[in-house]
């Protein structure tokens, strides 16, 4: 098939913005070390119930007054699914997915994070009010997406 200079010059122009396209992104890729974004730890997502702390999720005491937490979400459920904690507690939540990605959102806190198959994410609350603390996930999920809740109860 013989082309016309033009059709070459196309030809030459479309490859040469690919090359262009491909390095700006392998490029943002390495600049970002292609992770998430800060504090998450990896975790092989089938061995969730074999790697401590997830093997036994649930509260931990650190020391007076400071405890963790561990989550595990999966399609339509936390586990715990009830969490019971003492007043002026600092917690921090670790949670992470054996599925889908899933919302972990506690009400009236700033507990706002996404749990991801692959990474433990965390962050932290002090409860300073007693009562029944709504977990729910606020990430489409699936068909019972808006059943998968849990509760933090602080006493
Ligand atoms: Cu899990 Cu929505």
């Amino acid at each position: 098939m013989r082309l016309h200079k033009y059709e070459r010059w196309w030809m030459a122009f479309g490859l040469s913005m690919l090359a262009v396209f491909l390095f700006t992104i392998g490029y943002a890729a390495v600049a970002d070390n292609i992770n998430p974004p800060s504090g998450l730890r990896q975790i092989d997502p089938e061995k969730i119930a074999q790697t401590p702390p997830f093997d036994h999720p649930g509260l931990r005491r650190i020391s007076d007054g400071t405890y963790e937490a561990y989550y595990i979400a999966e399609a339509f459920s936390f586990t715990p699914q009830t969490l019971t904690v003492p007043l002026g507690a600092k917690v921090t939540f670790y949670v992470t997915s054996s599925d889908v990605v899933h919302g972990f959102f506690i009400a009236k806190t700033d507990v706002n994070m996404m749990a991801i198959p692959g990474w433990v994410n965390s962050e932290s609350h002090t409860f300073t009010h007693k009562g029944t603390y709504l977990l729910i996930c606020h990430e489409y999920c699936g068909i019972d997406h808006q059943d998968m809740f849990a509760r933090v109860e602080v006493r």
